[in-house]
């Protein structure tokens, strides 16, 4: 095929990012190791993100590459469309129902991380109740500053008005309430008629929204509330499973007994993509049950890959092995107390942390509205001093570093920060 470009023009088109300016100037990582990477000019950045949220226990862990190159060997694919099974994902659902924060829990796995999840248990909470004989429940209900994923169904669930706004409405039936306000799902949920309402999608903690803690008493609340009116409760943990705050499940911390899970991120660390969906007894009764007749039709290529799944496996012992869940609960004390400062520089309005390994700093509202473009220069004077931070919703500064990040590695993140918060705050920078 003829072309005008040169024959080394990049062809990647990178995620959320302006390609007129961004192309040939992205940064190429090409090595990791613990919570540094290392990019193809010989530069070392301690990475403040594990990746987007994910790479918990750390880069460069040989035991995950030869697990998956031996699974290769003995077979690197094989479908599980109706009849298949193989032995990884038969060991890999074992253990995350063993794990999970509700009893009789059945795992259906999916390919490409979170937003295959999230479409999967939208579909699944519609399939239950269509099973259970109440196919009007169809509505799903999230909240603002909400991320499901970019799938339709995530898209259309997302309450990050600048990540919906090119492509609503998507997927129809889907209700957004206030993020913090318990009453107002109430008042959502009878206006509609709780006969309509299929499901509530809850992160225990926002994450991409800007990392909200629950507000006190929340998740009790809303959880009530879906008993009260028997909506089901989908607790999105695509960050938070697997150990971010503490405990296996965010769920388990606060006390939720979701009717479904959706997991990603954590599940491997990122060594490969790789999803689940854990679904209560509840849930799965219709499908399950002796003699029923129930089937959910949905599945991908992927689901239960064994390469994917047997470095799944390895890589959620390899955190009881390590216990890097006790190591979050006792680095969420010292990452709140380091970043906890940052509170008071004048460039920040709040620093959000205290639920394990997650933490935002929110720039001040008037910094962000006489200077639209101080996030993105913060983010990149931070790089500048060796640390990987993001911009979260165009607020805030992420931080959720591996587990096995050091306390003086952590320190090294709030020195960084501070140090270009101090520039950006200066008046009348060049
Ligand atoms: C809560 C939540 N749900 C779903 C997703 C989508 O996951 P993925 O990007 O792996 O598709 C994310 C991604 O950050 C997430 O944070």
């Amino acid at each position: 095929m003829a072309s005008s470009e040169p024959a080394n023009a990049t062809a990647f088109w990178n995620p959320f990012a302006n390609m007129a300016t961004l192309a040939g100037h992205a940064i190429t990582i090409v090595r990791g190791e613990g919570s540094t990477v290392y990019d193809s000019q010989g530069n070392a950045y301690l990475d403040a993100l594990a990746s987007l949220w994910y790479c918990n226990v750390g880069y460069g862990r040989p035991e995950l590459a030869e697990t998956a190159a031996a699974q290769m060997r003995e077979i690197a694919g094989f479908q599980t469309f109706e009849y298949y099974t193989n032995p990884p994902a038969d060991a890999l659902c074992r253990l995350i129902a063993d794990l999970a924060p509700m009893a009789g829990a059945k795992v259906f796995l999916t390919p490409g991380g979170g937003s295959d999840a999230v479409d999967t248990a939208g579909k699944l909470a519609r399939a239950y109740w269509h099973a259970a004989g109440q196919p009007d429940r169809q509505v799903i209900i999230s909240r603002t500053h909400a991320y499901h994923g970019m799938n339709a169904y995530g898209t259309s669930l997302s309450g990050i008005p600048l990540l919906t706004e090119s492509y609503a409405p998507l997927v129809s039936q889907v209700e957004h309430v206030p993020w913090d306000d318990p009453g107002a799902l109430e008042k959502a949920i009878e206006l509609l008629g709780a006969g309509r309402v299929a499901a509530f999608f809850c992160e225990p903690v926002m994450g991409a929204g800007g990392v909200y803690p629950p507000p006190e008493g929340y998740l009790d609340q809303v959880r009530q509330i879906c008993r009260r009116h028997d909506v089901l409760f989908v607790a999105d943990e695509v960050i938070t499973g697997y150990g971010r705050t503490g405990q296996w499940f965010a769920s388990g911390r606060f006390g939720l007994d979701p009717d479904l899970i959706t997991t990603a991120k954590g599940l491997s660390s990122g060594y490969l993509p790789i999803g689940a969906v854990i679904a209560s007894a509840r849930v799965a009764e219709p499908f399950w049950s002796h003699g029923g007749a129930e089937v959910f039709r949905h599945g991908y290529t992927y689901s239960g890959h064994p390469v994917a799944a047997a470095v799944a496996l390895a890589n959620l012992r390899l955190i009881e092995r390590e216990q890097l869940i006790a190591r979050v609960r006792a680095l969420e004390p010292v990452l709140a107390r380091a970043v906890a400062p940052l509170a008071a520089h004048p460039a920040v309005s709040e620093v959000r942390s205290g639920t394990g390994l997650l933490a935002a700093v929110e720039i001040a509202e008037e910094l962000r509205a006489a200077d639209p473009a101080v996030g993105q220069r913060l983010v990149l004077a931070i790089r500048e001093r060796g640390v990987i931070t993001r911009l979260l919703r165009g607020v805030a500064l992420q931080v959720s570093p591996p587990f096995v990040i050091t306390e003086a590695e952590i320190a090294r993140i709030a020195e960084a920060f501070a140090s270009a918060l101090d520039d950006a705050a200066r008046p009348n920078r060049g």
